[in-house]
């Protein structure tokens, strides 16, 4: 290798560079100006800056950091829709015609559900279920979302969280054939009433 050495342990440069007019205590500066790779790094990331704060493509969508975030949002909702808190008409209509369902939800009642609203569906520290007054609706579509949310400031549980799905609709259909059975000393009416539900 020919030329001067150079990197650590060199003989000091000549001093060639320019002199910086200022003086501290007698102590001078050379002028060594930050290396232009740096700058241009530097430079970079501030024009980054600018383009990520106001999101223009090609980095982003163009749109903006916010709606990015909301355009995520709404994809991620639309990949993990919640789920419905009742189930369609039709397909209730279907459970509560099936008589093999209501026997099957009468054991689930039994078990579940008798200690607060009676055997009978008479009412006990939940409503009368077998009257046609409701607080919260009396359609099968109605029936299965109470039943399913519950109203747990009332004391009501939330039995989709606590039953197998085929229990609820069985459950929901049993409760919907508790109409107008007139089991003996009911709890009075609680809310408005409704026509009955249409019982098979
Ligand atoms: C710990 C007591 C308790 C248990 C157990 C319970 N419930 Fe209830 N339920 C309530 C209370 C209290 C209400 C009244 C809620 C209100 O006032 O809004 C209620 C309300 C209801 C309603 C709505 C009545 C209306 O008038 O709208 C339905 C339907 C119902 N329960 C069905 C069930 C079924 C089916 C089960 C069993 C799977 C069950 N409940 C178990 C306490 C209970």
């Amino acid at each position: 290798m020919t030329g001067p050495r150079t990197g650590p342990g060199a003989p000091p440069s000549a001093p060639t560079d320019k002199l910086l007019d200022h003086t501290y205590d007698g102590i001078q500066e050379y002028d060594n100006p930050m290396p232009r790779w740096w700058l241009l790094t530097f430079a970079g990331t501030v024009i980054f800056s600018v383009i990520y704060m106001f999101n223009v493509g090609p980095v982003g969508s163009g749109k903006g950091r916010i709606a990015d975030y909301d355009a995520s949002v709404a994809a991620y909702k639309a990949a993990h829709p919640e789920p419905e808190a009742t189930l369609p008409p039709e397909q209730l209509a279907a459970i509560v015609a099936d008589a093999g369902a209501r026997e099957r939800g009468k054991t689930v009642y039994a078990t579940n559900c008798a200690s607060c609203h009676r055997a009978d569906g008479g009412g006990l520290i939940g409503p009368n279920l077998a009257d046609d007054a409701w607080i919260h609706g009396g359609t099968p579509v109605d029936v299965y979302r109470t039943i399913n949310l519950g109203v747990l400031e009332k004391g009501m549980p939330n039995w989709g969280k606590l039953l197998k799905p085929a229990q609820l609709q069985e459950v929901v259909a049993y409760v919907v054939s508790l109409q107008g059975t007139n089991p003996p000393n009911p709890k009075p009416p609680q809310g408005p009433a409704q026509a009955p539900a249409p019982t098979p």
